[in-house]
C-alpha cells in the first residue's frame, strides 16, 4: 500500500486529469510532516505533466494506443520522483509506484509490470533522466489556453523570450504574502519593498501557522494587497464587498474604511458560511448576505460609495499557485464574462454620487477585464475613469499624471498574481 502522501497525490491527480477538477484546497490536510513530500510531488506532476507524458510514449510498445489514466499517474509519480526528489529513495520512488499501478481504484493493474520495468530502468540513472526530461520543450506542459494566457499577461507585444521567461517564474513554487491583523509579528516576517502593510516570508522561516490560526494576521497575495491600496480620500461611510468569499479583501476593506458599514455578499451558501465564520474569528463588522450579487443590487434600494466587485473568473492569472490551471477544461468563458458584465450593471447602478467602483479579476484575459472596462465607458457615460493607484501598478499606456485607473502590474517585474482591474467613479 503506497504511503498516505503517495495517495493523496495520485488522488489530486486523478481529479484533475480524470474528472477535469481543481484540486481541493484542503487536498494535503492530516498528512503532517509528510505535506511536504505531498505538496513537492503534486506540484511536479502537475507542473511537469506534459513533458512525463512525452518521455514515457516513446518507450511503449504500441505509442499511439491511449494509456489508462492509473498508468500514467504511477509513472509520472515514479519518475518525477526518481528526477526531481533526490531525498526519496529509488527503492521507495518505484516500489510505490508499482503498489499504486496495482492499485485497483488508482492505478491499472494490467500495466504494473510496464511501470516497474520502466521505473527500473529510470532508476539506473537518475541524473540522465532529470537530463532528458528537461531537455523536452516547456511548451509540452502547457496547453493552448495556457499559452493563450502568458500571450495577454504580455500584451500589447512581447519581446522574444519573454514569454518562457515569465512561464519559469511561473514554475517556481509560489511564496505566500501576508497582512497583519493584530498583536506582535512572529520572527521570519519581512516587509515587502514599496508595498506597505504587505509582508513576505524570509528565506528558511517556518510557516507561520500558529500567528495565522490566532487570526494575528492572514495571507494575502501581494496583487490583491496593492488592489486595495488605492488612493481615495473621499468620504465612504457605506461599503459593498460583492463577492466576498473567503474574506482577505473584506477584512482588508475594513481596515481601510473603520467605522463604515460594510456588506458582503456572497452566492454559495457554504462560501458565504465560511466567510461569516472567517470575518466573526478577525474581528471584522460586516452584514454578511448569501445571495446572487446581481439580483440583490437590483432590489436592495441603498446606494454604497465604493463597491469592490473582485469577480468571479477563470483564474488564469493565478497559474503559479494552481499549476493544475493549464489541465481545466476552459469551457467556462462565456458564462464568466456574462456573469462579470451583469455584476458591472448591477454594481454601478447601485454607486452613490461621487463614489468609487473597483473592478477586478485574477487573470489576465482581456475578454474579463479591458473589455468590460470599454463596454462600461460606452454604456455608462456617468462613470468615469478614477485614477487611483500609482502609475507603476499600470501598463505605460493607462498611465496619467503618475497614476492609473487601470490595475495591471507587469508579470515580468511583478511578483504578485495576475490580476487585472479598472476604478471608475460616479458623476
Ligand atoms: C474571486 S472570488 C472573491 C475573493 C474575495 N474577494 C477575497 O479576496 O477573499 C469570487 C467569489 O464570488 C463568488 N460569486 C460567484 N458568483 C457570484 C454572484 N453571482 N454573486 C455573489 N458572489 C458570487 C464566488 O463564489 C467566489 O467566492
Amino acid at each position: 500500500m503506497p504511503t498516505p502522501a503517495r495517495l493523496h497525490v495520485a488522488h489530486a491527480l486523478h481529479e484533475v486529469f480524470g474528472e477535469g477538477g481543481r484540486v481541493p484546497d484542503i487536498w494535503d490536510r492530516d498528512l503532517g510532516e509528510d505535506a511536504h513530500l505531498a505538496q513537492a510531488l503534486l506540484g511536479l506532476c502537475l507542473r511537469r505533466w506534459g513533458r512525463l507524458q512525452a518521455w514515457v510514449k516513446p518507450k511503449l510498445k504500441d505509442p499511439d494506443r491511449g494509456v489508462p489514466l492509473g498508468t500514467r499517474v504511477a509513472l509520472a509519480m515514479g519518475l518525477a520522483q526518481l528526477a526531481w526528489l533526490p531525498g526519496v529513495s529509488d527503492h521507495a520512488a518505484v516500489n510505490e509506484a508499482v503498489e499504486l499501478a496495482a492499485s485497483r481504484d488508482l492505478g491499472f493493474v494490467p500495466h504494473k509490470g510496464l511501470v516497474n520495468a520502466l521505473l527500473r530502468r529510470a532508476a539506473k540513472d537518475r541524473a540522465a533522466l532529470a537530463a532528458e526530461l528537461e531537455a523536452l520543450p516547456a511548451a509540452l506542459d502547457r496547453g493552448p489556453a495556457t499559452e493563450r494566457a502568458l500571450k495577454e499577461a504580455l500584451r500589447p507585444h512581447h519581446a522574444e523570450g519573454e514569454l518562457e521567461t515569465l512561464w519559469a517564474r511561473l514554475q517556481q513554487p509560489p511564496r505566500p504574502d501576508f497582512r497583519r491583523l493584530k498583536g506582535e509579528l512572529p520572527e521570519g516576517l519581512v516587509p515587502v519593498a514599496g508595498l506597505p502593510g504587505c509582508l513576505c516570508l524570509d528565506e528558511g522561516a517556518p510557516f507561520p501557522r500558529p500567528w495565522l490560526e490566532a487570526s494575528g494576521g492572514m495571507v494575502q497575495d501581494r496583487s490583491s494587497q496593492a488592489l486595495l491600496a488605492y488612493r481615495w480620500d473621499r468620504p465612504v461611510t457605506r461599503v459593498m464587498d460583492a463577492c466576498a468569499a473567503p474574506g482577505g479583501k473584506t477584512t482588508t476593506l475594513a481596515l481601510r474604511h473603520p467605522g463604515a458599514a460594510i456588506t458582503a455578499l456572497e452566492v454559495h451558501p457554504r462560501r458565504a458560511a465560511r466567510l461569516r465564520q472567517t470575518l466573526q474569528q478577525r474581528g471584522v463588522e460586516a452584514q454578511v448576505i448569501q445571495a446572487d450579487a446581481a439580483e440583490w443590487l437590483e432590489v436592495c434600494g441603498t446606494t454604497f460609495d465604493l463597491i469592490l466587485l473582485d469577480a468571479p473568473c477563470t483564474g488564469s492569472g493565478t497559474l503559479q499557485k494552481h499549476p493544475e490551471w493549464p489541465w481545466l477544461k476552459h469551457d467556462d468563458l462565456p458564462r464568466l464574462t456574462g456573469l462579470q458584465r451583469r455584476l458591472l450593471a448591477a454594481a454601478g447602478d447601485r454607486l452613490a454620487p461621487g463614489g468609487l467602483l473597483i473592478y477586478a479579476v485574477c487573470s489576465w484575459l482581456p475578454e474579463e477585464g479591458c473589455s468590460h472596462r470599454e463596454w462600461l465607458e460606452q454604456a455608462r457615460p456617468d462613470l468615469h475613469p478614477a485614477a487611483v493607484w500609482p502609475a507603476a501598478m499600470g501598463a505605460a499606456q493607462d498611465t496619467e499624471g503618475g497614476a492609473t485607473a487601470v490595475f495591471r502590474p507587469h508579470p515580468l517585474t511583478w511578483e504578485g498574481e495576475g490580476f487585472q482591474g479598472f476604478a471608475v467613479q460616479r458623476s
